[in-house]
């Protein structure tokens, strides 16, 4: 309205508060890496549950236990929307964490779609993503909704989190090529032109990947979408921030050794200090 557009140019639309996105671990710090090139003045507060990853084998009730307490976590700050940065959340719980909330909350499950379909020219799209998310059959029923005419073939990685969890992600390094041929030659073999990586761990293994699917196949980032809906999102509701450049607040639920090491390759900035959070008290 007239009062919230005079505002919006009085304040320049500084809405300061945060933004809050988690996962299972480390890999929504690419999700995060995302935001921070396209939104550079938000500030973001990330929470990774680093004592439970992975998610992506866990039943769906387990599923929908640890995203409340996620959620509850970054809402004791004064967020403004949140980023669900996890494949495996998205695909089973979205909409129950999206009806327990005032909250504008988006997931990496419709974006990843949306895009699939713009870059598709054969029809046949392609998803890897982690045994819950596979399961859960939520790309099928987004893509079928937007287009019936789209057939998707999906395939569960589960060894991939926990490769790149421990770096193994390099092109060169046996253990990853040879799981990762495993898992998506077949794939090749349907000749999908799309290949949704469902799972915001794989952006480090788009070399591996696209060394294997080849220059005809089209990758899509699902957290780097869900970073654009959530700009687009910020925008509807006139909550862009200012003009400085926003900062990372990081929170784990568990800080291993090698936490500071590993999540820069994640996020491909300095990290700054890791703040440890106690999950079971959310
Ligand atoms: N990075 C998450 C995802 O996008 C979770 C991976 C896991 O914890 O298994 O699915």
């Amino acid at each position: 309205g007239l009062v919230g557009s005079e505002m919006c140019i009085r304040d320049r639309c500084m809405d300061e508060r945060p933004i809050g996105v988690f996962d299972s671990g480390l890999g929504g710090l690419t999700a995060v890496r995302e935001i921070r090139s396209i939104l550079p003045f938000e500030n973001i507060i990330y929470f990774g549950d680093t004592s439970r990853v992975p998610y992506g084998g866990r039943s769906r009730e387990i599923l929908l236990k640890y995203a409340r307490q996620d959620v509850h976590f970054l809402r004791s700050f004064d967020i403004k929307a949140l980023l669900v940065a996890c494949g495996t959340v998205s695909s089973n719980v979205l909409p129950d964490l999206q009806r327990e909330s005032d909250l504008p909350i988006l997931g990496v499950v419709e974006p990843a779609c949306r895009k699939a379909l713009a870059v598709t020219r054969n029809k046949r799209v392609g998803l890897i993503a982690t045994a819950a998310s596979v399961r859960s059959g939520a790309y099928e029923r987004t893509i079928a909704a937007m287009d019936g005419g789209v057939t998707v073939v999906a395939r569960a990685c589960p060894l991939f989190v926990p490769l790149v969890e421990n770096s193994r992600y390099r092109v060169g390094d046996c253990v990853i090529e040879t799981v990762a041929r495993e898992y998506l030659e077949p794939l090749k073999a349907e000749g999908i032109d799309t290949l949704i990586l469902g799972c915001t761990h794989y952006p480090l293994l788009e070399e591996v990947v696209a060394k294997i699917m080849g220059p005809d196949v089209t990758l899509v980032d699902s957290g780097a979408q869900a970073a654009r809906q959530l700009r687009d999102s910020l925008a509807r509701h006139d909550s862009l921030c200012g003009e400085r450049q926003g900062g990372i607040t990081l929170y784990a639920s568990d800080i291993t050794g090698d936490f500071g090491a590993l999540a820069p390759q994640f996020l491909r900035e300095p990290v700054p200090q890791v703040l440890e959070v106690d999950i079971d008290k959310y």
